[in-house]
């Protein structure tokens, strides 16, 4: 059976942990343990943009995202829509939101 990874995310206010399982989101581990009320759980099929985070450390592949919400340098930096993260190893991230 494969590990679940720590996904430790930082807010403006504050910075919570949570567990993430083989195969799920950033946004789905969130809402998972009761994060529904975060602002970066919206409509988690990478089209609202509400989820946008910079990943700064960790390993994750990437699903399908809206070109509209997130520009190539953005992507250059690490910044992604949490629903289409996808961590494989413990992993860090910051919140952005949608601007
Ligand atoms: S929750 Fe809407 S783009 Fe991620």
């Amino acid at each position: 059976m494969q590990r679940s990874f720590t996904l430790r995310i930082e807010s403006a206010d504050e910075v919570r942990e949570f567990i993430c399982h083989p195969g799920q989101s950033i946004v789905q581990a969130m809402a998972r343990q009761g994060a529904s009320e975060h602002p970066a759980v919206g409509c988690r099929n990478g089209g609202c943009g509400v989820c946008k985070m910079r990943v700064t450390g960790g390993e994750y592949t990437l699903g399908r995202m809206s070109l509209a919400e997130l520009n190539e340098q953005e992507r250059q930096q690490h910044i992604y829509l949490a629903c289409r993260v996808y961590p494989t190893s413990d992993l860090n991230a910051t919140f952005i939101g949608r601007k």
